[in-house]
């Protein structure tokens, strides 16, 4: 009789063992997949950040290209670039960038640049380690500085102007704050050159705008 209700108090002990951990998996396999979901949407509005909506009618996320370690992009690794199509031809890139030289460490970027060869939009890609109210004016959230950068190309300004203005450049730098500054100017400015010499191997096809013909410096 005792050996009895032990046995039956074990298989319902088992039973809720199983479906206890039946639930954990469920959840966690649920909660990956809207994790999953919540980055992809960050990513794609940080994408649109960069690019305006009327160049592209294709999912961004699902149009890549690999690009491999770039020391112009600042990548030791490779990363995905992503292509802006609309009616199936592309019309800008819009890279991940590494600037290696901010005063905090490297700064990653998302940079747009059109099939022109113009600058559609930077964005500082969080985290970043500039100094709070000192090299953090790079953040839109902080200040409009880095939009300094759009319609910019290789031959506005030219090579002598992607500078901060203390180097003898175009670009403002911050009060106390020039390493910062100096570090994404340069940044962009090798993306742009990456650009002009990558552009029919990101694009695979010509496009029918005219780049910017500006020659291209290592
Ligand atoms: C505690 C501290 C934090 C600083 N943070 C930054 C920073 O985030 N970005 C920056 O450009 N300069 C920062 N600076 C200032 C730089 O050391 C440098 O003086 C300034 O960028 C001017 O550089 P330049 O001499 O090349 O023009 C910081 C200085 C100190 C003392």
């Amino acid at each position: 009789m005792i050996l009895g209700s032990i046995s039956k108090n074990s298989v319902i002990m088992g039973l809720f063992a199983i479906a206890t951990t039946g639930l954990i998996v469920f959840t966690q396999i649920n909660t990956a997949d809207q994790i999953e979901a919540a980055k992809r949407k960050a990513l794609e509005a940080a994408l649109k950040e960069v690019v305006p909506a009327n160049l592209f009618d294709n999912n961004l996320l699902d149009s890549t290209v690999d690009v491999a370690a770039s020391k112009q992009l600042g990548n030791k690794d490779s990363r995905v670039a992503y292509i802006a199509k609309k009616d199936g031809i592309p019309t800008a890139a819009i890279f991940q960038t590494t600037a290696p030289e901010g005063y905090g460490g490297s700064i990653n970027l998302l940079i747009g640049i059109n099939a022109d060869g113009d600058v559609t939009g930077v964005r500082v890609v969080p985290p970043h380690f500039e100094t709070p109210g000192l090299g953090d004016k790079i953040e839109l959230a902080k200040s409009d500085w880095i939009k300094s950068f759009d319609n910019k190309n290789l031959a506005s300004p030219n090579t002598a102007g992607w500078k901060v203005k203390k180097d003898g450049g175009e670009f403002d730098a911050f009060t106390g704050a020039t390493i910062t500054p100096r570090a994404i100017v340069d940044g962009v400015h090798k993306s742009l050159l990456y650009f002009n010499e990558q552009q029919l191997a990101l694009f695979g096809t010509q496009t029918s705008s005219t780049f910017s013909s500006q020659g291209s410096q290592p």
